[in-house]
């Protein structure tokens, strides 16, 4: 493979999730045109990439992610013409698009699904997962993501279907070659459309045995996504990842191995579960503990140095606004979240940003009626059923309920953001009057500007895309600091991860070189870093 074929190795990857993020019709759900019309503010972010979440035909109960029909687009969203403007504007910007492809289940209004559940005979009923039983005692034990059994009854048939998120997302049968078939010929149609990339969401569970207790990493899991990967992406120039929370580095050097025969790289999360009880759920809590998370990260850095690719990220559609996670998103949530910013972009693997990330967005604390996401609402019922207390149930729905990332992008502080003109799906986050674009465009030292400075800092230095990591001082429990090295340049990267200053004589050890950037106004003071504080320091090798 050229190194132009991994050109996304040096890009920047923005998602949108399009129903929070630009309303043009007034519907109160974001759409196509909104899209468009911020083309020129992505533009000037500097991204490369757009990874666009579900936009096709769908009843919308997972918002978007339980698809009806793969060749279409919801018309909360537009047409397929708005789709091709589109890929046309985003050309024209040198910008691409990457489509969220839902390959392991469909919406049951799926036509496919229709067929399927009408009867034993029907030829689309093998194109789902099945299984004999009798009503009210489903086949196995397996609790669906959303919660409740992942089995449905379906009397037509006299069998259950699995769904492993909810009841209105049956999963697609892998083994059957026509499912597969089906499913590379509707991407390679998206290709032939314009998409530059996609994103396969759940693909680690397409190789499931339920009665194994196998969701992830089935044993054909991988001949399958090579088979999707020689029928549908290689010799395209296309970029992909693939959502695998299961993955770790052994296998995500498979995932994304250079010789390109899967994708170009993989999402996983061993990093941004550091604050989760190992074992449990998300909603298992426990503090972050500093030294694991380095340890975690920089594992990954070397462990794919050269033999796969990192995703870079802190946030996501699934997933709370990190200033709130990990930064403090009160008297310092400017310096926080451009501390993050600070680590992530100095991290070897391409750079996601998720939709208000690069505004430092926080997360919410509305009531329970205020919510909509299907997964937030379902535990709500079901732990209120059981006896939680009400308080407890909330405070985790503020941490990490995924409508936290989802409330509309904060344009201005015009009424709703200027998100919409209408009444907005989700309640719009009431500090959307002081953090907004408008607002943070005008700010030189906004959030904004310091992420626009982040991503032209990438391009300038090539040390970023190829330098070596190693850890400084990985055991302190206060500061995140780490050193890229690729002979010709060394990156410093130092960040107090507390709201206390403190003392980092480590700075002094190492050739510091020059100061790239810092999320204080004023100089830096040596060896100490102020609360939150980050900063990068580039040397450049002497030339003989
Ligand atoms: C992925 C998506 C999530 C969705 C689920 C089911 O995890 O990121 O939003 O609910 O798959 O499609």
């Amino acid at each position: 493979m050229t190194e132009t074929a991994h050109w996304w190795k040096k890009s920047v990857i923005y998602q949108i999730y399009p129903r929070s993020f630009c309303d043009s019709n007034g519907d109160g759900v974001g759409d196509i045109p909104g899209i468009i019309s911020r083309l020129d503010y992505l533009k000037a972010l500097g991204i490369d990439v757009i990874w666009l979440s579900p936009i096709f035909r769908s009843p919308q109960d997972d918002n978007g992610y339980d698809v009806s029909d793969y060749r279409d687009i919801d018309l909360l969203f537009g047409t397929l013409e708005d789709v091709r403007e589109l890929f046309a504007q985003a050309k024209r910007r040198g910008i691409k698009i990457m489509l969220d492809m839902v390959l392991n289940h469909t919406s049951d209004e799926h036509p496919w699904f229709l067929e399927a559940r009408q009867s034993r005979d029907n030829p689309k009923h093998d194109w789902y997962i099945w299984r004999d039983g009798v009503p009210g005692t489903p086949p196995t034990d397996m609790i669906s993501t959303f919660g409740g059994s992942a089995w449905q009854w379906v009397p037509e048939c006299g069998q259950y279907y699995l769904h492993q998120f909810s009841v209105k997302q049956p999963d697609l049968n892998w083994k059957n070659p026509e499912v597969r078939h089906a499913l590379y010929d509707m991407i390679n149609w998206w290709t032939e459309q314009g998409a530059g990339g996609y994103r396969f969401d759940a693909i680690e569970s397409i190789a499931k045995i339920p009665e194994a207790g196998i969701v992830e990493e089935g044993p054909m899991l991988h001949e399958y996504v090579k088979e999707l990967s020689a029928a549908t992406l290689q010799g395209k120039n296309l970029v992909t990842v693939g959502e695998a929370w299961s993955a770790n580095i052994e296998r995500a050097k498979r995932w994304s191995n250079p010789d390109g025969s899967e994708l170009s790289m993989v999402f996983q999360f061993q990093h941004i579960i550091q604050d989760e009880i190992p074992g449990g759920n998300k909603w298992d809590r426990r503090p972050l503990y500093l030294p694991e998370l380095k340890k975690v990260i920089g594992a990954w850095q070397r462990g794919l140095r050269g033999c796969g690719w990192n995703s870079l990220f802190w946030e996501n559609h699934d997933l709370p606004r990190i200033v709130s996670r990990w930064g403090n998103d009160k008297e310092y949530r400017e310096t926080s979240a451009k501390m993050l910013a600070t680590l992530l972009f100095g991290l070897q693997g391409t750079p996601y940003i998720y939709q208000g990330q690069e505004l430092g967005m926080t997360n919410t604390d509305y009531p329970l009626s205020d919510y909509r996401d299907i997964e937030l609402c379902n535990m709500a019922k079901e732990r209120l059923a059981a006896g939680w207390p009400e308080k407890t149930v909330m405070e985790l729905i503020h941490a990490k309920g995924r409508d936290n990332a989802r409330t509309p992008m904060q344009w201005s502080n015009a009424r709703n953001a200027g998100f919409t003109s209408g009444e907005p799906w989700l309640r719009v986050n009431p500090n959307y009057v002081q953090i907004n674009v408008e607002n943070e465009e005008k700010q030189p030292d906004s959030v904004l500007n310091y992420y626009k400075k982040l991503i032209s800092l990438r391009r300038e230095n090539d040390v970023f895309f190829d330098g070596d990591y190693t850890a400084i001082s990985e055991e302190r429990e206060d500061i995140f600091a780490y050193r890229r090295e690729n002979g010709r340049s060394v990156l410093t990267v130092a960040a107090n991860f507390t709201g206390r200053p403190v003392l980092i004589p480590e700075l002094e050890y190492h050739t510091r070189g020059d100061l790239l950037i810092c999320n204080y106004p004023t100089a830096e003071v040596c060896d100490q870093l102020r609360p939150y504080e980050a900063r990068m320091y580039l040397a450049t090798a002497q030339t003989e």
